[in-house]
């Protein structure tokens, strides 16, 4: 059995130490760390096998596990892949928006070839990323649009320039078009869905994004249109965020407990 160390015990990493423990993933929690010594007595609390709580993410690389599960932040991802691949363990990244650091990226790739270590992404809060993974040598364009309710965007970045007031938005209005690239620096919350297709895909430069504000919606939508020779995919993902961290989509939680099944797990596995 593959033996989880986690990083980060907020709301996916909860949810990961549940499936865990209830059996879900073929796998042992043996290790925990989170800023947040609340969080990880409460986690530890919660579950049937207890994990061996550590005091800092060094120590988390340096424990005797086979996979390290990040959910805790972009600063973790930066601060540790590294060092995790140089103790020869696994990583799984949930906080995907680091790797559009081009330098990160560079770095961790080169972790996984000089330490012969894996890197897994699950795909989160959208579907389809395999399709725009294979199709990636064919595409000519790849297209987000991210709905919200206003409130999942206040404190954007792009409101310390923007004349517009969410709270008086009466109708669906489109707040801003462009590259990737700039919309994951304008809506930071947003990040992780288009770093994760523009990976996949065409890259930050050439996947547009389009935010839009719906005073009418409690959900968060995400559309993708990608284009090439190869066709066409459409796909639209209506996500219910979870009731403690409304930022995050329920089915990102799903997403990270399936990736980890297909990790751990002897099993036929079904899609790329
Ligand atoms: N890939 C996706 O589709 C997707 C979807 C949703 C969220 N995410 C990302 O996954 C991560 C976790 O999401 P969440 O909803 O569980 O967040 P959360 O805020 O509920 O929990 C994060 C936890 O990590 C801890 N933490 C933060 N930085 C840390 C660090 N450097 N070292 C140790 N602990 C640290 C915090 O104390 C907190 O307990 C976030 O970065 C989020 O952006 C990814």
């Amino acid at each position: 059995m593959k033996r989880i160390g986690l990083l980060g015990c907020g709301v996916i990493g909860t949810e990961i130490a549940f499936a865990v423990d209830s059996g879900r993933v073929p796998a042992k929690l043996t290790h925990i760390f989170d800023f947040s010594r609340e969080s990880t007595s409460r986690l530890a609390g919660m579950l049937k096998s207890k994990p061996v709580i550590v005091e800092n993410a060094g120590l988390l690389a340096a424990a005797p596990v086979d996979i390290i599960v990040e959910a805790a932040s972009q600063d973790a991802v930066r601060d540790n892949a590294l060092s995790i691949l140089q103790n020869r363990k696994d990583l799984m990244i949930m906080s995907a928006g680091a790797l559009l650091d081009e330098s990160i990226f560079e770095i961790i790739l080169e972790g996984c070839r000089d330490f012969g270590k894996h890197v897994y992404l699950p795909t989160g809060a959208i579907a389809g990323l395999d399709a725009i993974r294979a199709a990636r040598e064919e595409l000519e364009s790849v297209t987000l649009v991210t709905t919200k309710n206003p409130r999942s965007l206040k404190g954007a970045r792009f409101f310390e320039t923007s004349d517009i007031d969410l709270d008086s938005l009466g109708a669906r209005t489109v707040l801003y078009e462009g590259p990737a690239e700039e919309a994951v620096r304008l809506f930071p919350a947003n990040v992780n869905v288009a770093a994760l297709l523009s990976l996949a895909g065409m890259g930050s430069q050439k996947t547009r994004v389009r935010i839009v504000a719906d005073p009418s919606t409690d959900k968060n939508t995400h559309e993708i249109e990608a284009r090439g020779k190869f066709g066409s995919i459409s796909i639209r993902v209506e996500n219910v965020p979870s009731q403690t961290n409304p930022k995050t989509s329920r089915l990102a939680t799903l997403s990270a407990i399936d990736c980890l099944r297909r990790i751990c797990g002897s099993e036929i596995s079904i899609g790329s």
